[in-house]
C-alpha cells in the first residue's frame, strides 16, 4: 500500500476488519516489521488522538515515530505554488517534502482544509505535492477532504458492537460555533457506502455533501425521520460543502440547537449506540445525558485509531 486516503485504498473490507480483529489481539505480534524504521508525522493542525494513536501504533510495530509541528517546531511552510514568499512563511513545501522524506520511511499528513477555495481544497493540493515530491508512502492523518484512519476505527467499532447483521447507521449533522471542515463526513460516508450496513445522511438543507462521498446514501433533511429505528447514531458538524454554491464554501449556514442530538432524538431509535470522532462539543453536538449514557461508544470509538493506524502502516510496512 502505497497511499491510504480513500476506502479502496485498503481493499477487500472483510479482510481488512479481520486483520484489524487479529491487530487488536496481538497488537506486537509484528515488531519485526517496523525494526530501524522511521515514521514521521506531520502536523499543520491540533490533534490528540490522531497524534497520540499513530505513535502508539507506530511503536507497537516497532518503529520510530518522529512527529512535527509545523510553524511550532519548524519553519511556518508555504502550501501554494507561484507565490511570493514575501508573508511569514520561510520554506516551501517544494523543499520541505524531500527533506522530510529523507529522514523517514513512511509520512503521514495532517493537513486540514483552509475552507476559503473549494477547489484548492478539493484537489487535496498539499497531499499531492506530499505524493508528487516525498517518494514515500503517505497516510492522510486527515487532509482537505478526507479522514481515513477514523472513518476505519468508526467501522471497525461498528463491527465490533453491532446487534443485527446489517445494521441502521444514520449520519447527522449536528450544530457547532465555527467553521469545521467535511473531511471526517465525507471519509465517513465513503467507509459506510463500501460496508454492509443501511446508511442514511441527515442533515440542514444547503448542508450536501459533495456526492462522490454521498455515492448512494439515502439523504433525509428531517432528522426525526432519519433516525427512527437506528442503531447506530453518528453525530457530527460540518460546514457548507460549496455544492450547489461554491461561494458558500465553508460557511456557517444553522446553528440550530434542535439538531443536537439528546435523549429525544435517541428515544426513536432502536435503542441505538452513540458515536462521534472526538473532539465534541458537550451540549451543542450532543447533550450529557447521550454521550453519558451506556449506549455512547465513543472512547471505545477513539481507542480504535490505534487499531486502524497499526492496520494501514503494517500494510505499508509489507509493501515497502
Ligand atoms: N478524531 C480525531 O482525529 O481527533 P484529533 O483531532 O484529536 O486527532
Amino acid at each position: 500500500m502505497k497511499t491510504f486516503f480513500h476506502v479502496n485504498d485498503i481493499g477487500d473490507l472483510g479482510a481488512a476488519l479481520e486483520e484489524a480483529r487479529q491487530v487488536k489481539a496481538t497488537p506486537f505480534a509484528w515488531k519485526h516489521l517496523g525494526q530501524d524504521k522511521t515514521i514521521m508525522l506531520v502536523f499543520f493542525n491540533s490533534s490528540l488522538r490522531t497524534r497520540l494513536s499513530s505513535q502508539k501504533a507506530a511503536l507497537n510495530l516497532g518503529m520510530n515515530p518522529i512527529v512535527l509541528n509545523i510553524g511550532q517546531d519548524s519553519w511556518k511552510l508555504e502550501t501554494e505554488m507561484g507565490v511570493v514568499m514575501d508573508g511569514d512563511k520561510s520554506e516551501h513545501l517544494r523543499e520541505a517534502i524531500p527533506v522530510m522524506t529523507s529522514y523517514c520511511d513512511l509520512i503521514g499528513i495532517r493537513s486540514f482544509a483552509g475552507l476559503k477555495d473549494r477547489e484548492f481544497d478539493y484537489n487535496e493540493s498539499v497531499l499531492r505535492q506530499f505524493i508528487e515530491y516525498g517518494g514515500k508512502p503517505v497516510i492522510s492523518l486527515e487532509s482537505a477532504t478526507v479522514h481515513p484512519c477514523q472513518a476505519f476505527a468508526d467501522l471497525i467499532t461498528i463491527e465490533e458492537y453491532k446487534e443485527k447483521k446489517r445494521p441502521k447507521v444514520v449520519m447527522t449533522w449536528a450544530p457547532h460555533p465555527n467553521s469545521l471542515p467535511q473531511a471526517v463526513p465525507n471519509s465517513f460516508a465513503e467507509w459506510m457506502n463500501a460496508a454492509d450496513v443501511d446508511f442514511v445522511i441527515t442533515h440542514p438543507r444547503g448542508y450536501e455533501l459533495d456526492p462522490a462521498f454521498v455515492g448512494n446514501a439515502r439523504v433525509e433533511y428531517d432528522q426525526m425521520k432519519a433516525l427512527e429505528g437506528a442503531d447506530f447514531v453518528y453525530a457530527k458538524n460540518w460546514s457548507c460543502p460549496g455544492v450547489t454554491d461554491p461561494a458558500q464554501y465553508g460557511k456557517v449556514l444553522s446553528k440550530d440547537r434542535s439538531w443536537t442530538v439528546d435523549e429525544r432524538h435517541m428515544a426513536v431509535t432502536d435503542n441505538a449506540f452513540f458515536m462521534h470522532c472526538l473532539p465534541v462539543r458537550r451540549n451543542m453536538i450532543v447533550s450529557d445525558a447521550v454521550i453519558d449514557s451506556p449506549r455512547s461508544i465513543v472512547i471505545p470509538e477513539a481507542a480504535n485509531r490505534t487499531v486502524s493506524a497499526q492496520v494501514v502502516m503494517k500494510r505499508m510496512l509489507e509493501s515497502l
